[in-house]
């Protein structure tokens, strides 16, 4: 089976919450599904999972946050080619724009991108976050 992980950076609770409710999803699905902090792992292990969902709220000026996650997605987009990935994040006042750049960044490393990307304003509608898992688990 197709090992799968959620890889997430979140400051104030909200990308996390999107994190735990897509890893049911993935698991509601049958999935094999690990759950990790991006505190908790590094880009070489990431790469060895077949497919991989990632979570970074929007930061800065509609970008990924810059001290940890940025610099780990960095480190991962090479290892991207011809994975399946997933995007998920929250976010507060602005449009997505930040999902549709990483969007776009992770395309043109190679990955098959699920979806646009599951946006979420502030605290996560969970039910949404498990739908979302439960058709990455099947993607
Ligand atoms: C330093 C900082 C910068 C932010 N920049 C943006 C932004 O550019 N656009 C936006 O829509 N929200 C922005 N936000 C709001 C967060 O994306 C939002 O509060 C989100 O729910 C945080 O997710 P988290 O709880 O997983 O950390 C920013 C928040 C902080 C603290």
């Amino acid at each position: 089976m197709s090992k799968t992980a959620v890889i997430y950076w979140s400051g104030t609770g909200n990308t996390e919450a999107m994190a735990k409710a897509i890893e049911n999803g993935l698991k509601d699905a049958g999935a094999e599904v690990t759950l990790l902090s991006v505190e908790k792992t590094d880009a070489d292990a990431a790469g060895a999972f077949d497919k991989l969902a990632l979570g970074c709220p929007s930061m800065g000026d509609e970008s990924l946050e810059e001290e940890i996650f940025g610099p780990f997605f960095t480190a991962v987009e090479g290892k991207l080619k011809d994975k399946k990935v997933a995007l998920f994040g929250s976010y507060g006042w602005g449009d997505g724009q930040w999902m549709r750049d990483w969007r776009e960044r992770a395309a043109k490393a190679g990955a098959v991108v699920f979806e646009e990307g599951l946006i979420q304003q502030e605290a996560p509608d969970e039910s949404v976050c498990t739908e979302f898992g439960k058709r990455f688990a099947g993607f």
